[in-house]
């Protein structure tokens, strides 16, 4: 049973006790998906960092399992990935008995031989990552670096071969390595990436995968993940991304953008980021999903105050899971779009599920409280008595010639996050200054925005709140805003506003429980 607290998401995953920082191992098989994490086994904050373990049948109820991989008095267990080694290549299975293999950072401590360094390390699972034992050749990977981490290995099938890849990082390089190996303990160098777009931190949990644009198989693109810590677009943690090419040894990026001011004279390029908010960090995609889906999970959290979130006797939770696409836009760009694993998907008509509906109608200036509305709205019954905070908005929105328009997200009392959509500028902003507990960290109170262009006059928003969290997907998934909210738990109230005559609301649909 979980520890009772205000915050404890509902929908997305925190460990039972303690510390929990980036998703690792990422893994779907014979119908499990696994979610190992770094987590230190005795403590709420970060330190012994080891595997903690969870598994899901839907990516939404998450079963914890035993501690996976534990630090010892020569290592701490630092960021990887697993892989299903179904030839066992690697060895460490029998051909009836084929291994899961966790390539894993080991952090030696002052008391190895190898102190200060970070190399990579395998660990494998004969019991589909019940129980997991160490490899005694460890390290396998070990460049004498003190900086060298995050090994993500996936199986490269292509022009070039059949082999394992592993794309880690030279963190304080801003450099991304890639190495190949066929059986999982020897590996060949094959080439750098970086440093290129954003730099202004180390370069972390870096991922490369392909992705058909728009569904064209012939379409093919790949896609170099680099999280970066600090330098992220709202400051802190933030996870950046390159589009290219991979020909099994070189990745080309198409999306580096070259020094100096941009054509519209700002500063600051318009590199590419996964999220604009400030909680998605770490992130990275499963080995193996069904049907050839790319999902990926972050650490919804920010190195710059994760150790002081108000939390008890738990610190850090998993991002919602969201299934990533890619498609070219009308101006030939190709980007990421992406797509929560959604609470409520296929819970309709569930007897515990409430779900409210409004139809099209004129958006006045000022609020429409969505729980106890005025006469003509009329929709608040059904939901004002969720059991939760937990809640999903489906909502879209034509702002016309309003100012501004959007959602009042956790009201209660003084408190508010406030998502605004502001007409002259197009953009969408996230403000959790008003949120609740905001004074733990200095650098907590804060307003993400983030460019989104009407699409035919029309803003869609997606709106995912739990305990402690808001997760924002614009026009389809072509932008994403996540911030962590610590709001008081009476705070579940929820409004439209508009500044300015001539906003429609087209559509709305929220789900509580
Ligand atoms: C990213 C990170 C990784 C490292 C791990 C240690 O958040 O700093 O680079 O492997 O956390 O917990």
């Amino acid at each position: 049973p979980l520890s009772s607290d205000p915050f404890r998401p509902e929908w997305h995953y925190s460990a039972g006790k303690n510390w929990l920082n980036d998703p690792n191992g990422l893994i779907h098989l014979n119908g499990t998906y696994h979610l190992f994490y770094q987590h230190n086994p005795s403590g709420d904050a970060w330190g012994n960092m080891s595997w903690g373990h969870s598994t899901s049948a839907d990516l939404l109820h998450w079963e914890e399992q035993p501690v996976a991989i534990s630090c010892d008095g020569n290592e701490a267990i630092f960021s990887g990935s697993v892989v299903f080694d179904p030839d066992n290549t690697s060895g460490f299975g029998t051909p009836g008995k084929p291994p899961l293999v966790a390539v894993y950072t080991s952090a030696y401590t002052d008391a190895s031989p190898l102190r200060g360094r970070q190399a990579q390390s395998l660990a494998y699972s004969l019991d589909r990552g019940q129980t997991w034992t160490k490899y005694v050749g460890n390290p396998v990977l070990d460049r004498t670096s003190a900086n060298f981490r995050d090994p993500k290995v996936f199986r490269y099938d292509g022009p070039a071969g059949s082999y394992w890849v592993m794309a880690a990082v030279e963190a304080t390089d801003c450099v991304v390595v890639l190495y190949r190996s066929a059986n999982l303990k020897d590996w060949e160098y094959l080439s750098s990436f970086g440093p290129a777009n954003a730099t202004g931190g180390d370069w972390e949990c870096p991922d490369l995968f392909p992705l058909a644009v728009d569904g064209d198989p012939a379409d093919t693109k790949w896609v170099l993940v680099v999280n970066l810590n600090p330098g992220g677009i709202a400051g802190g943690s933030g996870a950046q991304y390159f589009v290219g090419t991979f020909d099994g040894v070189h990745f080309r990026s198409e999306t580096t953008v070259t020094e100096g001011l941009q054509p519209d004279g700002s500063r600051m390029p318009d590199y590419a980021w996964l999220d604009r908010g400030r909680d998605y960090y770490a992130a990275v995609s499963f080995n193996d999903a069904p049907g050839g889906r790319r999902i990926m999970i972050g650490w919804m959290n920010n190195w710059d105050y994760a150790g002081k979130t108000p939390t008890k006797g738990w610190r850090g939770a998993m991002s919602l899971a969201r299934e990533v696409t890619l498609t070219r836009l009308p101006s030939g760009g190709v980007v990421l779009r992406q797509a929560a694993v959604g609470p409520f998907d296929g819970l309709d008509g569930a007897p515990d599920v409430r779900r409210i509906s409004l139809g099209s109608r004129e958006l006045h200036p000022g609020t429409v409280d969505l729980l106890a509305p005025d006469s003509d709205a009329a929709v608040g019954d059904a939901v004002s008595t969720a059991a939760s905070a937990a809640a999903r908005i489906d909502v879209e929105i034509e702002p016309g010639t309003a100012a501004r328009v959007g959602l009042l997200l956790r009201t209660g009392g003084a408190e508010r996050t406030v998502l605004a959509y502001d007409t002259a500028t197009s953009r969408l902003s996230l403000d959790r200054r008003e949120s609740g507990a905001v004074e733990f960290h200095e650098d907590f109170a804060s307003v993400e925005d983030v460019h989104v262009p009407l699409d035919a006059g029309r803003l869609r928003l997606q709106v995912h709140l739990d305990a402690c969290s808001v997760e924002v997907f614009a026009q389809d998934g072509l932008a994403v805003l996540t911030d962590l909210v610590f709001p008081a738990e009476s705070s579940t109230g929820m409004a439209l506003f508009a500044e300015g005559h001539g906003a429609r609301v087209r559509t709305l649909d929220i789900r509580r429980r």
